[in-house]
């Protein structure tokens, strides 16, 4: 049964383990953390993070010097859960070399997230495992510690909440990165007959929105964060039902679901209240800062009213990328799965997008051989592939999950091997429709990027940097020395210029040592001269959009040249030409 989690305030009166002046265990204790999962488990970790720092506790990224090691965990499939079990068997082997005396254990182990959420004191009987504590209960880790280190027992939260959100802790992010995860909601009460969620993370329940946009200005300002990606287990259920909120926004009866054509099987009660709907945080949200890029995952298609359509499409800065899980192209398997809609209500809601906002690009998740599906069932979800062409695809066999609908009701009847070899044509389908899409969509055209670093294959030699269209999809490109500054030029001239940098590129693979000067002179005729006298190093461009033109376009990555610095507000996010 869910419970209200208890407030840190609950354990403090009673237990009073929580003083004042720091432990000496404390100060002298060195937390890693290991994550694993969706960007979901990546933000709470973050969370987990700030608890401890502020409790005193420091965080290394050394796993060898930790004398405490959390495992953020995964339940959403079988190997998820694997991995973990891997790894804890790994430090269980490492505490067996550094164990010092039979009553010091070292390092500490704790499991964090789904998987200690769906197994609870279960996974006590781990040899390796100290303490459990699940998603709702991070507030309650140094006591769990507290308890563990001071008694040498082990110890369990798995409370689950119905309005925890950690709204007022502040994430301490460890990836030097443009990009941070901002989350909005946490839990689904959408109980699709596959998915263990709904009893790992629990009801669904939204972050105030002011708390969320105090957050985000935060990270705007201090961190100089120029995207943000909104997460939530169903991101667009969004909805602030706080007093603040409610006055605010009154309830529209207009904003249910993306159309008739969509059901809720587990509608609840909140949704014909007033307060911010996921259209008002992304509206406020994007207004923030012009040039900060806003996306969200993961929604349901279900709530997707024209509304959010419409905001997507009319906002430069809220990127043109819709991630719509369609988890299988057959209605009757869609039904099983429970998820609220058809084949062809998907398909409206594509076409749909697409209408409203021109040149978006869809990625989706799909699982093959779910409980009884027919071959014929799988064509539909080839065809679904081949027919609606996504820009990315997350593809997975079935894997029962105890406690779900499927797991007492339905029969996990479809051969391994079988599953195999529908996930591999399902594979096969979507690489070979995206690159044929890549190829008449992308190549030749102009793109705005946002910078994150260099990329992997990058070397002293030749510096790679790596990036993001709007649409999502990765683009590498080699850094220019004389790379613009300001592009306020003319479309005739970033044409010439885009034709310069491109020999420019065939002289680098040739190993051309003109190239310099040939560069220069070029440039010296198009009167660009102050990108020559001073010019901008590889890593000013990180953080920052540059406009490059794709030359190569394959399945998932895009290799361009750059051209220039750019902004959304100069080039607008969307809509890139073909020159
Ligand atoms: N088996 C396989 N894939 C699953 N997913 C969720 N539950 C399962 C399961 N039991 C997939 C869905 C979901 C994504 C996050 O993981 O496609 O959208
Ligand atoms: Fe799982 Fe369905 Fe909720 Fe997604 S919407 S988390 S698949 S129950």
């Amino acid at each position: 049964m869910i419970q209200s989690a208890k407030s840190l305030k609950d354990f403090m009166s009673k237990d009073n383990v929580i003083s004042t002046t720091i432990p000496d265990t404390v100060l002298n204790s060195r937390v890693y953390i290991e994550t694993y999962g969706c960007q979901m488990n990546v933000s709470d970790s973050d969370v987990v993070r700030s608890i401890l720092l502020k409790e005193g506790y420091s965080i290394t990224n050394e796993e060898n010097d930790a004398n405490i090691v959390l495992i953020n965990t995964c339940a959403i499939r079988e190997n998820a859960e694997g991995k973990v079990w891997n790894r804890l068997s790994y430090f269980q082997s490492l505490r067996n070399k550094n164990r010092i005396s039979k009553k010091q254990k070292f390092p500490y182990i704790g499991v964090l997230g789904c998987m200690a959420e769906r197994l609870k004191e279960k996974l006590l009987d781990e040899e390796s495992v100290d303490f459990v504590c699940g998603p709702d209960a991070y507030r309650d880790i140094p006591r769990l510690l507290n308890k563990v280190s001071s008694t040498d027992q082990k110890e369990a939260n798995t409370i689950l909440s119905f309005d925890e959100t950690y709204a007022d802790i502040s994430p301490v992010r460890t990836s030097i990165s443009s990009s941070a995860f901002v989350s909005i909601m946490r839990g689904c009460n959408n109980m699709c007959s596959f998915c263990v969620v709904p009893f790992t993370r629990g009801r669904e329940r939204s972050r105030s929105l002011s708390s969320i946009i105090d957050e985000s200005k935060k990270i705007i300002e201090v961190d100089n964060i120029r995207e943000i990606v909104l997460l939530g287990q169903n991101v667009n259920g969004y909805h602030d039902i706080s007093e603040e909120s409610s006055q605010k926004y009154h309830f529209r009866n207009s904003y249910n679901k993306s159309s008739e054509l969509f059901s809720n099987l587990f509608e609840s009660r909140k949704k014909k209240m007033p307060g911010a709907r996921f259209v008002d945080a992304l509206q406020e949200i994007a207004a923030l800062h012009p040039e900060v890029r806003i996306r969200f995952t993961s929604p349901h298609p279900k709530d997707f009213p024209p509304e959010v359509l419409y905001t997507i499409a009319d906002t430069p800065n809220i990127c043109a990328s819709l991630h719509l899980p369609l988890q299988s192209g057959s209605t009757s398997v869609l039904e099983r799965m429970r998820r609220g809609y058809s084949r062809e209500a998907y398909f409206k809601l594509v076409e749909d997008a697409r209408k409203i906002i021109p040149g978006v690009t869809i990625s989706t998740d799909i699982i093959t051989g779910f409980c009884d599906e027919t071959e014929d069932e799988h064509r539909e979800t080839v065809t679904a592939m081949e027919q609606i062409v996504f820009d990315q695809a997350f593809m997975f066999c079935y894997s029962l999950r105890d406690r779900t609908h499927a797991a007492h009701n339905m029969n996990d009847n479809v051969p391994e091997d079988v599953k195999l070899r529908r996930l591999q044509e399902i594979i096969d389908t979507y690489r070979k429709a995206l690159i044929k899409k890549n190829l008449d969509t992308e190549l030749g055209a102009l793109r705005l990027v946002l910078v994150e670093g260099f990329a992997k294959k990058s070397t002293v030699d030749r510096i790679l940097l790596t990036g993001r269209t709007d649409g999502n999809k990765r683009v590498v490109f080699p850094y220019h020395k004389y790379i613009f500054k300001d592009l306020s030029i003319s479309r005739d001239t970033v044409q010439s210029v885009s034709r310069i940098l491109n020999q420019v590129d065939e002289m680098i693979k040739y190993d051309d040592k003109n190239i310099e000067n040939s560069y220069k002179s070029r440039i010296e005729e198009l009167q660009l001269n102050d990108s020559i006298d001073n010019p901008l190093i590889s890593e000013d461009l990180f953080g920052k959009y540059v406009v490059v033109k794709i030359i190569k376009a394959g399945g998932q990555t895009l290799h361009a040249i750059p051209i220039s610095v750019g902004s959304i507000e100069k080039y607008g996010s969307k809509g890139f030409v073909k020159l």
